[in-house]
């Protein structure tokens, strides 16, 4: 079954917007299979956003990223990456609809309040970046598997 890496933001966490953001992928059907609230070290940062290192918001979204806690979560599903890519909405909140979690929460793509994985080798790598195997729900001990 299809898993991806998603992680609610400092902005995310500070506006309480955690059980909205959490229920919102409940009721679409998705299963939660690890979650962790955590501060984000600034080596552990780099590596996640190492791709984006060298462009003009770098340092920017690395400082971001280490300013407050953030919510750590896998989830599980058909489709996973698409589905959640499709409810969190363009990764600049101007651009994201209605109804889609950064087209409801966010104005600015600097405080965008969510990060998800943009593909399915993006996902196994920062699963593997902020979880240990044995922090993840193996399918066959989830209820409705
Ligand atoms: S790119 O250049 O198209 O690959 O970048 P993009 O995928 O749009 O964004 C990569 C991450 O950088 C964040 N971002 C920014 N942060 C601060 N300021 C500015 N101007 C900015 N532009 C993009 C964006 O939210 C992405 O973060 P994640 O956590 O992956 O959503």
């Amino acid at each position: 079954m299809e898993k991806t890496f998603l992680m609610i933001k400092p902005d995310g966490v500070q506006r309480q917007l955690i059980g909205e953001i959490v229920n919102r992928f409940e009721r679409k059907g998705l299963q939660l299979v690890g979650a962790k609230l955590m501060s984000i070290p600034t080596n552990l940062a780099e590596q996640h956003y190492g791709e984006h290192k060298g462009k003009p918001f770098y340092d920017e979204l690395v400082s971001f990223i280490t300013s407050g806690p953030v919510f750590a979560m896998v989830w599980q599903g058909e489709n996973v990456v698409e589905l959640t890519r499709k409810m969190m909405g363009k990764t600049n909140p101007k651009d994201a609809e209605p109804g889609t979690i950064r087209g409801d929460y966010s104005t600015q793509v600097s405080q965008n309040i969510i990060h998800g994985s943009d593909s399915l080798e993006s996902a196994e790598r920062e699963i593997a970046l902020f979880f240990n195997q044995n922090e993840l729900i193996k399918s066959e001990n989830l209820i409705n598997s």
